[in-house]
């Protein structure tokens, strides 16, 4: 109420005296106008006067005089008229006027002296004289009257004024009226627009808050959109959420330390690098950016996109749990608009809690070190898809210029910071870390291969295995998803280059450099509270939603989720579906398997056919099944956010990955992490790193169409109780080996090691 009164008080105070100044101003103007218009008449009345009484003069009687003087006093407000001679005596006065008028007033005077006509407002009081009580305000107009030219008298006219005093008291109340209305409306109107625009919706927001501070975290917002607290309301919706995060972290924290578990959490996480760290920045390189800013086609605004990634899967909730900087390729077309004079920025977008460092590509260079190089070069040489590897010269050269330039990004980036962590990450920068280390022999660095090491065999097909092998020993730390990965890296060291490889504690010793090996499997941040987020709807009505929003009528899901690349097993994951709607035709009309597939890499000819080839044999499958409401396959070709993929997750019956060859495959652990239900079944890959701590998945061998076929039909018919059972344990694992705990482990490593040589060599 006080703040209501402090906003409405000194609107009322305005109005009031903006409406009193108004009124003042139309009673004098009303008075002034009055006035004139009396003067006026005044004029013409007692020039007619004058006219009449001169010839009278001359030739008299005086009785005459005085009856034409009677004859004006009988005119509108006229009280009277007076004629006068030249000494002021009375010649004639209209009966009734005050005696003062028997003698000649100022008035008269000064217009005999003037020979011209003069006119005076008398005050009730200055008619008053004597012992007469008449108080009437009067105007008094003189005019001299000739002879011969001579000034021999004059004649006044007496208007009765009264009537202005009460005209002007009219409008002066009139006025006074209508400054109280107004002032009343508007206050009126200001207290309604206060309280809906202002307190109503504070008061609403104090509230809301005052519930979610008691802990009814999913208590929705106080004001809708659009309202003129719009901002606020975001920024208290952002800070809601922090605070039940916090609250949710700390419960969890508590909970942890009361069951002596030893669960890692972000913010376990986040103490334990700010001591291992020293309230260092922890730095991060890979190709990939977190955030991409693309400009929207329609209206040239620019959106933000989370690139459909592992490493971004994997990474972004080790940097927000711990400040840092995130070097990365500008891939984004409106990238550069975001950026500050350094091609940093502060991301994610929502809560600022980490740099984003950019670095600029050009298409050739883009397309000798990553399409080239990294993807038709590294990515089939590591993958045993049976996909050949290229391997071209020039694009050699862009990788290991690229390779520099990401390194001196890193070096400019982690200048004043002593003895700095570096954490880069996959096989796009097998160069940098020996780059890095040479110009700061002071900092950490570690690398983080996230496709699987082929045999020593294979890797030998590359011709510059040598200078591969060679830039990944600068590193003091590499790690590889599974122990299979670390064991062939190795061999691959002992065949490529000069090296004593320690097998007994995984490590290689290069002029004098130790770099250790270790397996770290990455994994997926768990949602603790994941039977609460998100679940407004249970699987059955999520499935019934989805269908309705696809255009199919199904009762049963299965749910795929890839980027579109020929390691995952697509076209094998199809031909199983479709065999396993041959040998159990009970489930056609009844079971559809969508596959969310993500175009990846469509600049390379490999990739382009690839697509072409899923997207038909979706056709063909279709067309054979088909009915005018269900299909078997629904392919849903195009990026999904992880809100849009989780809907699918939870609804389906089972989830399938069928990679030919994976380093980890975060899509298993997302799967697992979303079913808060305890339902569903996971048929995986035991080509991907995954099925190594997933065991309660059904394995398959993805080149065994049948097998898999086998497994659909297990995965749909398997009882509530085993899927709870089979997900209960994978939960608990996924749970245990959270991204949090990888990067624990990897950075905890990676600070232990001791460093020897702390000179620093001038960054090239
Ligand atoms: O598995 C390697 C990897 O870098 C993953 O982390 C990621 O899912 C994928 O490749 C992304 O590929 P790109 O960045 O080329 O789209």
């Amino acid at each position: 109420m006080r703040t209501t009164l402090k906003i409405v008080l000194p609107l009322i105070v305005s109005v009031a005296a903006v409406s009193l100044l108004f009124a003042a101003y139309q009673v004098r103007t009303e008075k002034r106008n009055l006035r004139n218009e009396l003067s006026r008449r005044a004029e013409i009345q007692g020039e007619s006067l004058q006219e009449s009484v001169e010839p009278l003069l001359e030739r008299g009687p005086e009785k005459n005089l005085q009856r034409l003087v009677e004859r004006f006093g009988q005119r509108e407000h006229l009280k009277g008229a007076a004629v006068y001679d030249a000494s002021g005596t009375t010649l004639a006065i209209t009966t009734g006027l005050p005696g003062v008028f028997r003698s000649r007033p100022t008035a008269a005077t000064r217009a005999a002296q003037a020979d011209a006509g003069v006119g005076e407002f008398l005050s009730g009081d200055q008619v008053v004289t004597g012992n007469e009580i008449e108080r009437v305000p009067i105007h008094i107009y003189a005019l001299p009257l000739h002879r011969d030219g001579s000034v021999v008298g004059t004649v006044a006219l007496l208007h009765d004024t009264s009537y202005i005093d009460e005209q002007v008291s009219r409008t002066l109340r009139d006025s006074l009226v209508n400054a109280l209305v107004q002032t009343l409306l508007i206050t009126g109107l200001a207290l309604i627009l206060v309280r809906w625009t202002f307190t109503g919706p504070l008061t609403r927001t104090a509230k809301w808050l005052r519930t979610l501070r008691t802990g009814q975290a999913n208590a929705p917002a106080a004001i809708s959109n659009r309202e003129i607290l719009d901002e606020i309301n975001h920024e208290v919706t952002h800070l809601a959420r922090d605070l039940n995060t916090a609250r949710a972290i700390a419960e969890e924290e508590a909970r942890l330390r009361d069951s002596n578990a030893s669960l890692w959490t972000a913010e376990r996480l986040r103490v334990s690098l700010r001591n291992k760290l020293q309230d260092k920045p922890l730095f991060v390189v890979s190709n990939r950016e977190p955030y991409m800013h693309v400009f929207n086609e329609k209206d040239q605004s620019i959106n933000v996109i989370i690139p459909a990634s592992g490493v971004v899967t994997a990474l972004e909730p080790v940097l927000l749990a711990c400040n840092g900087t995130w070097v990365a390729n500008g891939s984004g077309n409106a990238d550069r608009e975001v950026v500050d004079a350094n091609d940093r920025l502060r991301v994610p977008p929502d809560h600022p809690s980490y740099t984003l460092r950019r670095v600029w590509l050009s298409d050739e260079e883009d397309k000798g070190y990553y399409e080239g190089f990294s993807n038709e070069g590294l990515w089939p040489l590591c993958h045993i898809a049976h996909t050949r590897p290229i391997f071209r010269p020039e694009d050699w050269l862009q990788y290991q210029k690229i390779n520099r330039r990401f390194a001196n990004a890193v070096l400019q980036e982690m200048e004043g910071t002593e003895s700095p962590i570096l954490l880069a990450q996959d096989y796009h920068f097998a160069l940098l870390p020996r780059m890095v280390k040479e110009a700061r022999p002071d900092a950490r660095v570690a690398i983080f291969w996230h496709i699987p090491w082929p045999n020593a065999e294979v890797f030998g097909i590359c011709p510059w295995q040598r200078e591969l092998v060679d830039g990944l020993l600068g590193a003091d730390l590499i790690g590889f998803h599974i122990q299979t990965h670390c064991n062939n890296f190795l061999e691959t060291v002992d065949r490529a280059l000069e090296a004593i490889t320690e097998w007994d504690r995984f490590a290689v010793s290069r002029q004098g450099h130790i770099t250790r090996v270790r397996p770290y499997p990455i994994s997926v941040a768990f949602p603790e509270n994941s039977h609460a987020i998100n679940e407004t709807r249970n699987s059955g009505e999520e499935r019934a939603a989805l269908c309705a929003e696809l255009g199919v009528e199904a009762s049963l899901f299965g749910v795929g989720v890839d980027r579109v690349d020929y390691t995952k097993g697509i076209l094998e994951r199809f031909r199983a579906i479709e065999r396993f709607l041959e040998l159990n035709p009970v489930y056609q009309q009844r079971f559809t398997f969508v596959q969310i597939g993500a175009p990846s890499r469509t600049d390379i000819e490999r990739y382009r056919i690839f697509l072409e080839e899923v997207s038909a044999e979706v056709v063909r499958i279709n067309a054979r099944f088909q009915t005018a409401r269900w299909k078997p396959i629904v392919f849903l070709k195009k990026h999904h956010s992880h809100e849009e993929i989780s809907r699918y997750y939870r609804a389906a019956s089972f989830c399938m990955v069928t990679s030919l060859h994976d380093g980890m495959n975060l899509v298993a652990k997302e799967f697992v992490a979303s079913r808060g239900d305890e339902r569903g079944a996971l048929i995986l890959s035991t080509f991907a790193g995954a099925a190594h701590e997933l065991t309660d998945a059904l394995l398959v061998n993805p080149y065994d169409v049948s097998q898999m076929a086998e497994r659909i039909h297990q995965a749909l018919e398997m009882p509530e109780g085993e899927q709870e059972v089979r997900m209960e344990r994978m939960r608990r694992n996924v749970r245990e080996h959270n991204v949090y705990r990888w990067a624990a482990h990897l950075l905890s490593d990676l600070t232990e090691i001791r460093i020897e040589t702390p000179e620093r060599v001038e960054v090239p």
